[in-house]
């Protein structure tokens, strides 16, 4: 089976700061990958590059086999629009607040070329009620909804065209701990039912090993370590990675 996004010698500065120096990384077909590592290691800025929401200065970034720098502007757009999804930390930046919960939803179709208002309507009432928000609330604005709410709207508002391959940062990173776990619960199914593959930032050691196969660690830049998830949490083998488990478990 070939790797769905891969990446090599991926390398960005920022000034002095290497926020990328030569990263390799590959995510296969329905694959959950959590990147950790401490603030400013690079785990954002890896997120951008693989999305192509950045340039690296060297590198590669091949998705399905293509180089997607090489395929052109449109073609990178397109990619964003049907084969990617993106969930960001803070909902906002993921939805649009003045249009209604449905409007948030149907747009990701019409993006898509939906056309049919009524087909539109009841996807967005299907994926309401997927995500645990009351099919009712379809003509609601995202802001009369809570922080977790908003959350799970972001993300049907991304699943709806069925990517194949979503992005995220932080996804949990600003809500209640019970909160937090009801999310995780509904991203496992989701990724299981839709055979998702998610690249996921965080810095929870425990939602990662919650929700991924395999995980990569970042510091400074680069990928320290990586590997199967139980191999990595119970027996990691670089110090920084044991740094990471065992300051989570004196927490
Ligand atoms: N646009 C930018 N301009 C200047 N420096 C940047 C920019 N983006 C990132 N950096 C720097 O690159 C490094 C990596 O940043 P990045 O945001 O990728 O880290 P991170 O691992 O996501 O951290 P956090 O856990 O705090 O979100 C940091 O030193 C950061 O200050
Ligand atoms: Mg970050």
């Amino acid at each position: 089976m070939n790797a769905l996004l891969e990446a090599q010698g991926l390398s960005l500065r920022f000034g002095r700061v290497r926020a990328l120096d030569d990263v390799a990384i590959a995510i296969w077909p329905g694959e959950v990958l959590a990147v950790v590592g401490e603030s400013g290691s690079g785990k954002s800025t890896l997120l951008r590059v693989l999305s192509g929401q950045q340039r690296p200065e060297a590198g590669i970034i091949r998705f399905d086999g293509t180089d997607i720098h090489e395929a052109g502007e449109a073609a990178l757009r397109r990619l964003s629009r049907t084969d990617w999804g993106f969930v960001h930390q803070n909902p906002r930046d993921g939805l649009r607040m003045a249009i209604s919960a449905g409007g948030n939803i149907g747009e990701r179709l019409m993006s898509n070329g939906a056309r049919h208002y009524g087909d539109i309507r009841a996807q967005a009432k299907d994926w309401l009620a997927r995500v645990e928000i009351d099919p009712a609330r379809i003509d609601e604005l995202p802001r009369n909804f809570s922080g977790g709410m908003q959350q799970r709207l972001q993300i049907a508002r991304t699943l709806v065209t069925r990517p194949r391959l979503v992005f995220m940062d932080e996804p949990t990173g600003g809500l209640d701990v019970s909160v937090q776990a009801k999310l995780l619960d509904m991203l496992r199914a989701l990724a299981r039912d839709l055979s998702l593959a998610i690249i996921i930032v965080t810095h929870d050691i425990a939602a990662a090993r919650l929700l991924a196969h395999r995980i990569v660690v970042m510091r400074h830049g680069q990928v320290v370590e990586e590997g199967l998830t139980d191999r990595v949490l119970d027996d990691p083998q670089h110090p920084y990675t044991q740094l990471l488990v065992s300051s989570v478990l004196a927490a």
